[in-house]
């Protein structure tokens, strides 16, 4: 590998330096490094009111952080609005399911195409083009059988089930052929069959297409089956980096969600210590 090709996949993806994001007197991301390439999973964990969302809507333009650069690619996206970096091709799903319940499945998923060629983001506005609806079209049978929905097409969002919703949120993200999707706990709500499958699933996504996903998750199995590297936030800080195995095996990381139920996080030997207790 020469220099030059070792620089630039250095440079690709998503680098956060130095991220510090404060709402007033609260430091909700206190000096963030970290790096989320294309073609692989990295998670992003931490307990209740880490930062995380918060430093996902640094990256997506949602907020305007005090100090630090994220750049994409290369290119630095400190104060480019929302719409410029879905251009730059960086998508997102929300921590709440954020559908539109009155359209069909159909619709929902052909937004997420319309905003990245709009530049914009698809629960802000719908801008149909002429002229592009045949590669809307196309995106949207694909991203839909991408992730099993093709069934429930013209049914309308509201009347889905969690699990079916946060299928149709997924091929809203992957209808909009980004390179790196940052998914903010996208199977909240799941049953374990259902995260299960959703799991395998974000694995034969970024197979087939290639792109990178960044994940917030606060299911531990789901960390160790996805993730190729992980990152651990505390009161806004990196307390932890390393291989999923790692991250679940750390005692720093045990202490920090010590009294937290919200995860029950807990290192497989621990499993099989319970199973033959
Ligand atoms: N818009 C805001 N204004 C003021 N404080 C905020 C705002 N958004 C987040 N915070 C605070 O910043 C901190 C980090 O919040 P954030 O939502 O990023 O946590 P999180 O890691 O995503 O947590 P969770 O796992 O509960 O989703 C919290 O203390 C939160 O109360
Ligand atoms: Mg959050």
């Amino acid at each position: 590998m020469t220099a030059r090709t070792t620089a630039r996949a250095e440079s690709a993806g998503l680098h956060i330096e130095n991220l510090v994001v404060r709402f007033g007197g609260v430091t909700a991301v206190n000096h963030l490094t970290m790096h989320a390439p294309i073609g692989s999973v990295t998670g992003l964990i931490g307990p209740n009111g880490a930062g995380k969302t918060t430093t996902f809507n640094a990256c997506s333009g949602a907020n305007s952080p005090s100090e630090g650069k994220i750049t994409f690619d290369g290119h630095d996206l400190s104060g480019a609005p929302a719409s410029a970096r879905a251009k730059f091709g960086i998508g997102r799903t929300f921590q709440r399911i954020e559908l539109y319940d009155s359209l069909t499945v159909a619709e929902n998923v052909a937004l997420g195409r319309e905003a990245r060629l709009a530049g914009v983001s698809p629960i802000t506005q719908l801008i149909p083009r002429r002229g592009e609806r045949a590669a809307i079209a196309k995106a949207t049978e694909e991203a839909m059988a991408q992730c099993g929905i093709t069934e429930v097409a013209k049914a309308r969002a509201g009347r889905l089930s969690t699990g079916q919703r946060r299928l149709v949120e997924l091929a809203r993200a992957l209808a909009g052929d980004f390179r790196l999707l940052l998914l903010d706990e996208p199977s909240s709500g799941l049953d374990a069959t259902e995260s299960d499958a959703f799991t395998t699933l974000l694995k034969s996504v970024v197979a087939e297409l290639g792109i990178g996903i960044l994940i917030v998750e606060h299911d531990m199995t789901v960390i160790s089956g996805l993730c190729d590297y992980a990152y651990v936030l505390d009161f806004g800080q990196l307390l932890f980096e390393g291989l999923p195995n790692d991250v679940l095996t750390s005692d720093l990381v045990r202490k920090a969600y010590l009294g937290t139920e919200d995860l029950g996080i807990h290192a497989p030997d621990d499993e099989i210590v319970e199973a033959n207790a």
